[in-house]
């Protein structure tokens, strides 16, 4: 015997590699059938449920079909749920590891199944999602481990004996695979003792939401729809479990991919993951109050208690995106350093936590007073079916205990939301102000009475505009300001959520409206602002914040609030009019201020900023422009444009009436990372604008176009953050 040659033992060796290999690829999927053809041939029809052939999606009277591949599927809602029948596929023999197909439809494992029939026997048999009404016509994967049976002649059985509410089965899709397929399990779970402080969910913007649920000793405590991360998540949204240490918990989700790991990746920690950029992070403005994590709307429950400013918020702590509303809640002590704490209200069996406001019951009305400690009181919208007025109440500030009695105010009608509480002292009783939607668009504000905040009587109602122009729509405010500062001469304002307003009289249980319809801001992305109660009467301002709508994509939160913003009322030749200027709390962040000579400028001079370089701006300035000036400040790269000859101002692409005081014009502007808040006409003007500032660009300019204008004076000042490290 002679050795091999070399060329021969290579041949050996690189097949003794590729064999194995080759063994290891797993074989092409086998279609079994794509329910795709007119009629179901060569399958065996019985019975009427599954129609002539595969079904073109949805059928009349059914909710949408989604979820399946092609054109058609197996739909066996053909003449309504009543029908019934079966389907029973030809023999073939198994010839992969797994049975993959799309299931959905009614759950009713007798009578509604796909089953796999070997040696007449039903081997594996699977049902829909479905036995509550409400649901979803939608498919998902599903799959058979078949390796056992491989080899055997089998058939598949489609069947339908289910008559009532969700009697119908949808199937589309059958392929025989050796690829572990993807399925979803229903009620996953996973159970481990409490030991941390937070549970860090993993979170995948636009991913499906899933139904997290949240037991202690096997009662559900917390459910929120989460959009969860089967993989790397996008940011950790952390879920507050302190108060059940040492307990056994127990997640369960409601329907979770098998290869997830969502649940498995899921840590206990006691600080927030990630966070080592926290408050810097670049899209986070750095003097307007945003979430840690997640999604703020509304502010809600503005109050001065224990002397601190309370800012509570429509928050949806596990999404980036709106959902899950609890009550946030954040303190400051200044109105501009705010430090946020854990959420305060979270949904219950009566809904998820709408907006509403907040009191200090001095005289203990309530009763939950201890000690002479008066209580903080909370209103906010149980937002559930029905959807009523509750509260809850605090001696602290920071534990808050939901009334038993709730809810105080029963549903008016389902689009009733947003109470406004405030005490009426010429009547000694507090008024409720409610947002009433009404049929066909009518937007009302109900006012309510109340001699102890928990037992509320119908008093008037105010109609918005009875044609639907969302005059009055939502989160109303209700208070009293001073014309021209003059403590004789008070006048109550009626705001809606976009800040327009009505001017009138109130008696303690009616509303007058003198003027309405009347413009509040004039800019974009302001929505739902609330005024501060109880802020002391010496001090005597009426406080008002805003939900700004700054998008912040990317970041693991999104949207803030805007500056705190004082408001007045000035007379003018057509009546008093409400102003808007930046609480003087917001001094206290100037770092390095530059103040300029005064100065004409005429068109073609030097930009008297050249050379100031500054990220977080302030910017106040006096001047009197010839009648046909346009003043341009050019702010980072965003123009605000004065044009004298039309007495407006543009904030970029935003226009508003700015007219001039004495020929002249005052203008503050804050920049900040996600927008800009810009004062015109004392306060008449005020135009915020949500808008991502680049961070390129430091610089601002100052030109002039058309004639001249006479600087008075000039200040930028370089701010810093309002954010205090943690
Ligand atoms: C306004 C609003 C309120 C409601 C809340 C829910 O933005 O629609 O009317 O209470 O948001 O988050």
């Amino acid at each position: 015997m002679h050795a091999p040659s070399w060329s021969t033992s290579l041949w050996l060796i690189l097949f003794g590699l590729l064999l194995p290999l080759g063994t290891m690829r797993a074989a092409d999927d086998l279609l079994i059938t794509d329910f795709e053809g007119d009629t179901y041939a060569p399958w065996v029809v019985t019975g009427e449920a599954f129609g002539p052939g595969p079904a073109h999606g949805t059928l009349p009277g059914q909710m949408t079909v989604e979820g399946y591949k092609g054109a058609r599927l197996v739909n066996s809602f053909f003449q309504g749920d009543g029908t019934t029948g079966q389907l029973t596929s030809p023999e073939f023999r198994i010839e992969r590891k797994w049975i993959a197909f799309l299931i959905g439809g009614g759950k009713n494992p007798e009578k509604l199944s796909i089953q796999l029939m070997i040696d007449s026997k039903v081997v594996r048999s699977s049902t829909g999602p479905n036995d509550q009404p409400g649901g979803s016509e939608a498919l998902a994967p599903d799959a058979w481990d078949v390796s056992e049976f491989q080899g055997k002649l089998a058939r598949i059985m489609i069947v339908d004996q289910a008559t009532g509410g969700w009697g119908h089965i949808n199937v589309d899709h059958i392929t025989q695979t050796d690829q572990p397929p993807r399925v979803l399990r229903a009620n996953v779970e996973r159970s481990f003792p409490v030991r941390g402080r937070y549970l860090q969910i993993p979170i995948k913007n636009g991913a499906p939401k899933r139904k997290v649920t949240l037991m202690v000793d096997g009662q559900a405590v917390v459910r929120n729809d989460i959009e969860l991360a089967d993989g790397e998540p996008d940011w950790w949204a952390p879920l507050e479990i302190s108060s059940w240490k040492g307990r056994e918990l127990t997640l369960q989700v409601d329907k979770l991919l098998d290869d997830s790991t969502a649940l498995s990746s899921i840590e206990q920690t006691e600080t927030l993951k990630d966070a080592e950029q926290l408050y810097q992070e670049p899209l986070r403005g750095q003097f307007h109050f945003s979430p840690r994590r997640g999604w703020n709307n509304d502010p809600n429950g503005l109050v001065y208690f224990n002397g601190e400013y309370h800012l509570f918020f429509q928050h949806n702590p596990y999404g980036w995106g709106w959902g899950n509303m609890h009550w946030g809640h954040a303190v400051s002590r200044d109105l501009v350093h705010w430090q946020e704490l854990g959420d305060t209200l979270s949904p219950d069996e009566m809904g998820p936590m709408f907006s509403g406001s907040a009191v200090v019951d001095w005289n203990n009305t309530s009763g939950f007073g201890r000690d002479g400690k008066p209580p903080l009181v909370l209103f906010y919208t149980a937002a559930g079916n029905p959807t009523t007025q509750c509260l809850a109440w605090s001696l602290d500030g920071r534990t808050f205990t939901k009334y038993v009695g709730n809810p105080i105010l029963k549903e008016v009608t389902g689009g009733n939301r947003d109470p406004k509480v405030i005490w009426h002292a010429p009547s000694k009783r507090w008024v409720m102000v409610l947002y009433v939607e009404k049929p066909a668009g009518r937007h009302t504000v109900h006012f309510f009475t109340s001699p102890n905040l928990k037992d509320w009587t119908f008093a008037s109602h105010v109609d918005g505009d009875p044609q639907g122009q969302r005059f009055l729509y939502e989160c109303p405010d209700f208070f009293e300001l001073a014309v021209d500062g003059r403590p004789d001469l008070k006048k109550w304002v009626l705001l809606g959520a976009d800040s327009n307003y009505a001017i009138g009289t109130f008696d303690g249980t009616r509303f007058t409206a003198e003027a309405t319809h009347l413009p509040g801001q004039r800019g974009r992305g302001f929505y739902a602002a609330q005024s501060f109660s109880d802020i002391p009467a010496e001090d005597g301002r009426r406080i008002l914040v805003g939900w700004f709508q700054t998008e912040t994509r990317g970041m693991p939160f999104n949207q803030s609030m805007t500056i705190p913003l004082e408001l007045g009322l000035i007379n003018t030749p057509e009546g008093p009019r409400m102003t808007f200027t930046p609480a003087r709390e917001l001094q206290q962040l100037r770092r390095t201020s530059h103040k300029l000579e005064p100065v004409t400028l005429t068109p073609g001079a030097a930009n008297p900023m050249e050379g100031l370089k500054a990220e977080l701006i302030e910017l106040r300035t006096e001047f009197e422009p010839d009648p046909t000036t346009t003043v341009t400040f050019n702010v980072r790269g965003v123009p605000i444009v004065y044009d004298a000859a039309s007495q407006t101002l543009s904030v970029n692409d935003v226009r508003a009436p700015a007219p001039l005081v004495n020929g002249r014009q005052r203008l503050s502007v804050y920049a900040d990372r996600t927008g800009l808040e810009v004062f015109a006409s004392e306060g008449r003007t005020y135009v915020p604008l949500p808008i991502n500032i680049n961070p390129e660009v430091q610089t601002s300019t100052l030109s002039v176009e058309g004639g001249n204008v006479e600087i008075q004076s000039l200040e930028l000042h370089e701010l810093q953050s309002a954010w205090e490290r943690p």
